[in-house]
């Protein structure tokens, strides 16, 4: 009987961990009739159980044979499991029920390198596989992320119909997020925060740097609170007040917004404290970072703030070890004689100026990308796509979207005019603030860090050339001359008197 059974799901949905959950219940409330099945069937059967009246309607899987009957051709299957070998177990046990045509989605946070792979194999089976990035978090999933779908463009215009509805929008007009979503009443309206990024691997390689960036706008954050608290000696409660002005401001986004309510939240084990001052300072990650900072350093691009970032989480994590060093290893004494208002907004300065080029490397391995690959990455759809739904959703990303705009080939964001200026502007508090950190011993690695960036990016000369001479004194590694054509190579035998140069080729 069940063989005949007409198929009723537009898509269907595997890993039922709260982001599937989610993600299930936004596509149903859109009017999407869904297909849920999890390896583990008691938490699909409370998941249904516990949501009976979906718009949409759920249609409850035990089997997965049965889920893939259940769904229209051709079949779109979203998985969401753990990335790394469970998606290729079930992208595996799901190959056995599919037919060519059909569609498979690994919405999960998958290295891009494991995309491309799947991708070819599943072409060969003449199965389409969208790698998508989903960026959000448990609320962007629920009312609207921010969706990057790698893949073929004929997958692409089956399930476009599904993802413009679920994403996140911004208006047409002024690129704000359209907020206001709620259960069972999506917004409308607007343009969606999705858009086909480019083929195979593309989707989860874009969502990797969104992470990275994401890693380096936290750190920025941490290091202006670590400055407000160190230099200037002010409660959590005080400096909630200034995130709450810059969130009005340049600055103004997500994380900018929930580091403001952070800082106000009073510890329920103890209201008279701020709850940020009970939690360890030992942080944790899950690899994005990590992944972005190594292919930085695989296609020899320059992102050290993005590395920075994880390093700085490397170093939280070693607490006991600090601990301990912070007995034996001293810094100058804190000077406390910064003047307040001034100083605040040097960090505002300093912070923004170190944001644009953690942004710059960012996009810079994108750019490289674009020719590793072979993929045509646009540039100002994608910072159009993070306007909103995702966790770097910014105003920022709007002055991004306009510098590409005025030119699809800027080579460095650092170029466009409008971040030059803000540059030229800020700086002098940014410097300020490095100083000051460097002269206290307050460490700040990125907003340091970003600053070296700037200043080498913009360095007609750097002391490479010294460089290039040591390492043909002890290896023979040749050198270029500045009076020669590139690519000339000169060798000498150092250390050398009259004795010509030898070009080498
Ligand atoms: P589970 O509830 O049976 O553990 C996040 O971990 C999600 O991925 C969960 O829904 C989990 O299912 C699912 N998952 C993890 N590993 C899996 C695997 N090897 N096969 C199928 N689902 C898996």
């Amino acid at each position: 009987m069940a063989e005949k059974m007409k198929p009723e799901a537009d898509v269907g949905l595997i890993g039922l961990a709260v982001m599937g959950q989610n993600l299930v219940l936004n596509m149903a409330d859109h009017g999407y009739r869904v297909a849920v099945y999890n390896r583990t069937t008691s938490t699909m059967v409370e998941f249904v159980t516990e949501h009976p009246d979906t718009p949409g309607g759920l249609i409850p899987c035990k089997t997965l044979s049965s889920f893939v009957r259940h769904l229209k051709r051709p079949r779109k299957v979203i998985v969401l499991v753990q990335a790394g070998p469970a998606v290729d177990a079930v992208v595996t046990q799901l190959t056995r029920y599919l037919e060519k045509g059909d569609i498979i989605i690994d919405g999960g946070n998958s290295i891009w390198t494991d995309t491309i792979r799947r991708e070819r194999e599943l072409v060969a089976k003449g199965i389409h596989f969208v790698g998508s990035g989903v960026s959000g978090g448990e609320e962007g999933a629920r009312f609207g992320p921010s969706l990057m779908p790698g893949g073929s463009k004929k997958a692409w215009r089956q399930i476009r119909p599904i993802w413009n509805a679920i994403a996140a929008k911004v208006d047409r007009k002024t690129g704000r997020p359209i907020e206001g979503a709620v259960p069972g009443k999506p917004v409308s309206g607007g343009v969606a925060c999705t858009a086909h990024i480019g083929p195979d691997g593309a989707g989860h390689y874009v969502k990797m740097i969104h992470n990275g960036i994401e890693y380096g706008d936290m750190q920025l954050i941490c290091e202006a609170f670590m400055l407000m608290k160190q230099l200037l000696g002010m409660s959590p409660g005080e400096m909630s007040k200034v995130f709450s002005a810059w969130n009005r401001g340049d600055l103004d986004s997500f994380l900018i917004q929930i580091t403001a309510d952070i800082l106000q939240q009073r510890d329920p084990a103890n209201p008279r404290h701020f709850l940020v001052d009970a939690i360890l300072d030992a942080a944790g990650q899950k690899g994005t970072g990590k992944w972005t900072s190594v292919n930085a350093l695989d296609m020899g691009v320059p992102a050290p703030s993005i590395a920075e970032a994880v390093f700085a989480r490397c170093m939280s994590a070693l607490k006991e070890e600090r601990v301990g060093a912070s007995r034996v290893l001293h810094g100058p004494r804190h000077l406390r004689k910064v003047p307040r208002k001034k100083f605040i907004d040097a960090i505002k300065d300093a912070l923004y100026c170190a944001k644009i080029c953690s942004y710059a490397q960012g996009f810079s391995l994108m750019t490289e990308a674009t020719r590793e690959y072979g993929w045509k990455l646009k540039f100002g759809q994608i910072a159009m796509i993070w306007r909103s739904g995702c966790i770097i959703r910014a105003g920022f990303l709007q002055k991004i979207k306009d510098a590409y705009d005025r030119n699809p080939r800027l080579p460095n964001l650092l170029l466009d005019p409008y971040f030059k200026r803000k540059l030229h502007t800020a700086q002098a508090h940014w410097r300020y603030v490095v100083s000051m950190a460097s002269t206290t011993g307050v460490p700040i690695p990125q907003m340091m860090s970003a600053l070296a960036y700037f200043d080498s990016y913009r360095s007609k000369v750097l002391p490479a050339n010294l460089l290039q001479a040591q390492r043909d004194y002890f290896g023979a590694h040749t050198f270029e001359r500045v009076d020669s054509p590139r690519g000339q190579m000169y060798h000498v035998d150092w250390p050398t008197d009259e004795r010509p140069h030898v070009r080498v080729r």
